[in-house]
């Protein structure tokens, strides 16, 4: 019999205790042995749930039984969720998290807690709920130089976007259904300010190149500026609207940027709508591969934490997603790295293809042009359009 405990009885966690009743035969099969749900630890009273005679308050009853070796940590917040962690890898039981908030920040030094212990720290479901993103990029993409990721990280920006692009709902009570069906955070300033899908491109980043960032070296736009005027310009452009984050690998360092973004019709993240997550990683010799899943709710996220327990039992050969070559690459302004954008201009066209040549004309209406540059900087378009109505300019994602 194995023993484990869940901290944090909320929506994830009670989820963790349904996918493993769910999948109980399945998961005894895998392991050879039982799960049992040992501990609870919840500051909400649970006497109405199966789990009452499980419930604890205090952290050392679980730190201190030497029968329970996998804990998982639901608790959102960097604290107590943090020191919880610490106390439990030092204690020699493996950690399974789905706290981006805790990964991103302090990610590396729970890697580094759980490698001294020999135990494990394991966090699949802090980015993209459900969808296994972390295990391939650690794993199965080990072999691939990574150039770049680009993703829809965000459930409850996308559900609100994909509400008011496709039925014309207001922001208000978009995020309100995202918040009624489960996918919006506690306090939802971090999904629309962009917050949330930051620290996921952010341990998306440490995974796949080693460098765990700083939040604040970031810049992170969210949706709350949106207009219905951005939307009606990306579908002037053949795309539509997404909060994308993105990590670029350069030659010179990592560009790193969360921000509203024309996604282009013909790029696979355009067809990611709703609460659906998807992942696009440049992948050296593989080329393109996307990822596409439920991004948030409940069981969709439950099911990644329970495979990270899975994992934890039964892998020995690796104490986590790793940060595995802690490195010291720059991080280049997004302002200055080549990108495509999407420019919305009131100029003469051949104003336009004289200053950039190799620009594409997308939409024309009385005097106005949606364009697209690639592989240019913002800073380079702006010098080349120097003196011209830029009327908008947004990143694209072709
Ligand atoms: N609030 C998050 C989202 C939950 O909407 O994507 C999953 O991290």
């Amino acid at each position: 019999m194995i023993s484990i405990a869940i901290l944090g009885f909320g929506n994830i966690g009670s989820g963790v205790a349904d996918v493993l009743a769910n999948n109980e035969e399945k998961i005894s099969k895998i392991i050879g042995d039982e799960i049992r749900i040992k501990y609870v630890l919840d500051k909400r009273d649970l006497s109405d749930t199966p789990y009452a005679d499980r419930a604890v308050t205090d952290i050392d009853v679980i730190v201190n039984d030497p029968d329970v070796t996998v804990v998982c940590e639901m608790m959102g917040g960097t604290q107590p969720a943090y020191d919880y962690s610490i106390a439990l890898l030092k204690a020699g039981k493996s950690v399974v998290t789905s706290n981006k908030e805790v990964v991103a920040r302090m990610g590396d030094l729970l890697l580094a807690t759980a490698r001294e212990h020999g135990v494990h720290y394991l966090y699949e479901a802090s980015v993209g709920g459900g969808i296994p993103i972390l295990h391939a990029l650690d794993d199965s993409l080990k072999s691939c130089a990574i150039s770049r990721i680009d993703g829809i990280l965000n459930g409850t920006t996308n559900y609100i976007l994909t509400r008011m692009h496709d039925c014309n709902a207001s922001f208000e009570s978009a995020l309100s259904e995202a918040r009624k069906l489960g996918y919006a955070e506690a306090n939802p300033t971090a999904d629309i300010s962009g917050a949330d899908a930051c620290r996921k491109i952010m341990i998306l980043a440490a995974v796949a190149w080693g460098k765990l960032v700083s939040a604040e070296d970031v810049p992170c736009e969210g949706i709350t500026a949106i207009t219905s005027e951005d939307s009606t310009f990306a579908v002037s452009c053949g795309g539509a609207l997404k909060l994308i984050a993105s990590a670029v690998k350069t030659a010179s360092g990592i560009m790193m940027t969360v921000s509203p973004a024309v996604v282009l019709a013909d790029n696979p993240l355009y067809s990611a709508k709703g609460v659906f997550n998807a992942v696009k990683v440049r992948a050296g010799d593989l080329g393109d591969v996307m990822f596409y899943g439920m991004g948030a709710g409940k069981l969709p996220t439950a099911s990644a934490v329970v495979s990270d327990i899975i994992a934890a039992i039964n892998r020995s050969d690796s104490n986590g997603y790793t940060f595995f070559l802690p490195n010291d690459e720059s991080l280049l302004s997004p302002e200055e790295t080549p990108d495509a954008f999407c420019l919305l201009v009131q100029a003469d066209a051949d104003i336009l293809y004289e200053r950039i040549p190799s620009l594409a004309l997308l939409n024309s209406k009385d005097g106005v042009h949606s364009i697209l540059c690639e592989d240019m900087s913002k800073k380079t378009i702006y010098e080349a359009f120097d003196g011209l109505a830029v009327l908008k300019c947004l990143r694209a994602i072709v």
